[in-house]
């Protein structure tokens, strides 16, 4: 089973999930409805892939009840401010078809607009149209000047993290301030696989390369959203929960960091 997390606000949320970033419109409903079947609860979408309405269509096909579920989606860099986020967000709920979403996300810090944009997140969380608001993308510094307006404070921060890229000062502010980390990439959109370390673990366990890094996400205690299309690659990533990892090994994952990405960097954003 999968384990499940309270956030800050007392939402659970299970911490693994299928993100479906590039999950094409075509594939998006197939690959989702075969999660939903296998035991995936947790579904990490966004406005800007394009994907909304057969991952909503999945969701709602599922005969799974929507209390069972765990929907996140964000609001894109164009859609930033507050009306237009407001907006942005009526729209990705009519794609999806759902009567709330369990977490909205800010997707990327747009300097000049997120204060504007979390108060509308604000006011969708008093509402009851979403049951936690988060931000993604955000370092420290993002978060610091977030939180001199914030009257509700961000539950997640979801942000590119794998054992090449773990960006400490950002998840040591998250964890003082009781906000949840979420990783995307968590397997470094699959570049690292054949990395010695991780075949090395890989063979040790009986495991694949990609179930060690998943492994990794769960007992550093971060929230891990993997994406596959495949289903024997969906039920690989699901399959975590019966062996774990020691010290050792967990150290040497950790000495894996390379300050690598595979995404942009959160200062360097376009819109
Ligand atoms: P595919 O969708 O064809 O299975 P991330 O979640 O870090 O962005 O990684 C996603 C990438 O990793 C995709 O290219 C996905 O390909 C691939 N992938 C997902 N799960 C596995 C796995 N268990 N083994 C190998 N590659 C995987």
């Amino acid at each position: 089973d999968i384990p499940v997390k309270e956030l800050a606000n007392g939402v659970k949320i299970p911490q693994l999930g299928l993100g479906v970033y590039k999950v094409s419109s075509e594939q998006a409903y197939e690959t989702v409805s075969n999660a939903l079947k296998i035991g995936y609860r947790h579904i990490d979408t966004a406005s800007y892939y394009q994907n909304e309405e057969e991952v909503g269509r999945a969701i709602r096909e599922s005969g799974i009840p929507r209390e069972e579920l765990f929907v996140t989606t964000k609001v894109w860099n164009d859609e930033q401010g507050y009306d237009r986020t407001l907006r942005a967000f009526e729209q990705s709920k009519e794609r999806l078809g759902l009567d709330y979403i369990d977490l909205y996300l800010i997707h990327w810090p747009v300097t000049d607009r997120f204060p504007e944009t979390w108060r509308a997140l604000e006011k969708l969380d008093t509402d009851g149209e979403v049951r936690a608001v988060g931000v993604s993308n955000f370092l420290k510094h993002h978060l610091k000047t977030l939180m001199e307006t914030a009257i509700i404070k961000p539950v997640v921060n979801q942000i590119e993290l794998h054992p090449k890229l773990v960006e400490k000062s950002t998840i040591a502010y998250c964890k003082e301030q009781g906000i949840e980390i979420e990783s995307w990439s968590p397997l470094g959109r699959a570049k690292y696989l054949d990395d010695p370390v991780l075949v090395e673990l890989a063979s040790k366990h009986d495991k694949s390369p990609a179930q060690i890094m998943i492994r990794w996400h769960i007992q550093n205690d971060y929230i891990v959203i993997p994406k596959s299309t495949k289903k024997v690659r969906q039920q690989e990533n699901l399959a975590v929960f019966d062996f774990s990892l020691d010290k050792k090994d967990l150290e040497k994952l950790n000495q894996m960091e390379a300050g690598e990405r595979v995404g942009s960097h959160p200062d360097h954003i376009t819109r």
